[in-house]
């Protein structure tokens, strides 16, 4: 994962190390006005090898039996999200069975009930999401050549702020010989592209492309940054598209904006 998207360890603003843990549920187990109801971790986002869980499992086993140890009795387990999506083309999607066997191999049948919960987010919606962009010019500058799209990273930020790989494909057959190309969008930032080093068929102005599996961290993370307004959101389901959120306008820029005393 990222650096930006890891969330555990000491380095991390989350969270509360173990031996911190502990001493807080010794401290406040027998409190009259608290119920320590539970454990929660979250490993990070994007986790695609499951090792990573299955050392955290085998942890938060101990750490159970630890604090039984001292009395304390837990109702709830959450294992928070993290579960990875394939963005790449020699990628795979991690299989939630497999989790769920290491939950049951670290934590089920020890004699106790517990309330599990689990906070999936990217491995649900990611790969429902797909972002159609126009493409607005094609630039050769030196080597390089850049496809210039209507959308960027105001539209979809993850490729700028992530290094994140999005693949893009044409939506249409487009029978013309490849090219190495950087898609970039049309914002005054050298980090706004879309896709770097991309071998596609040779676009052209006009042509629609599609960013595959923006359906997590996609939407959300759009901003409005150079007074762009943001794109419309079609829901599709089998042969039938609604539109859940219509595309914003200039008005919808300022209607936040005031001239008032305060
Ligand atoms: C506490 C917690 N749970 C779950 C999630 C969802 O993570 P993901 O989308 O990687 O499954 C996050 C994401 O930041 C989180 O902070």
């Amino acid at each position: 994962a990222h650096a930006y998207t890891r969330t555990a360890g000491e380095a991390s603003k989350f969270g509360v190390p173990w031996p911190e843990a502990r001493d807080l549920f010794r401290r406040f187990g027998g409190h009259r006005g608290i119920r320590l109801a539970g454990l929660h971790v979250h490993l990070g986002s994007q986790i695609l090898d499951l090792e990573a869980f299955d050392d955290t499992f085998a942890r938060l086993a101990e750490w159970i039996e630890t604090l039984c140890a001292d009395g304390i009795e837990l109702e709830y387990l959450d294992i928070g999200g993290g579960l990875g999506v394939a963005y790449r083309e020699d990628e795979q999607d991690p299989d939630p069975r497999a989790l769920a066997a290491l939950v049951q191999r670290h934590l089920g049948d020890r004699g106790r009930r517990w309330r599990l919960v689990v906070e999936p987010g990217r491995y649900l919606v990611a790969p429902a999401g797909v972002l159609l962009t126009r493409v607005l010019y094609v630039k050769q500058s030196g080597p390089r050549k850049f496809v210039v799209t209507d959308a960027g990273m105001t539209e979809l930020l993850r490729s700028s702020h992530y290094e994140s790989y999005h693949r893009i494909e044409p939506v249409e057959w487009l029978d013309r010989p490849p090219e190495l190309v950087d898609v970039v969008g049309p914002v005054c930032e050298s980090g706004d592209f879309l896709g770097r080093a991309r071998l596609l068929p040779g676009v052209a102005p006009g042509d629609l492309l599609a960013v595959l599996t923006v359906g997590a961290y996609g939407f959300v993370m759009s901003s409005n940054y150079n007074q762009r307004r943001r794109p419309a959101e079609v829901l599709v389901e089998g042969r039938c598209a609604r539109l859940i959120r219509r595309r914003e306008t200039l008005d919808d820029l300022v209607a936040a904006e005031r001239d008032e005393e305060v």
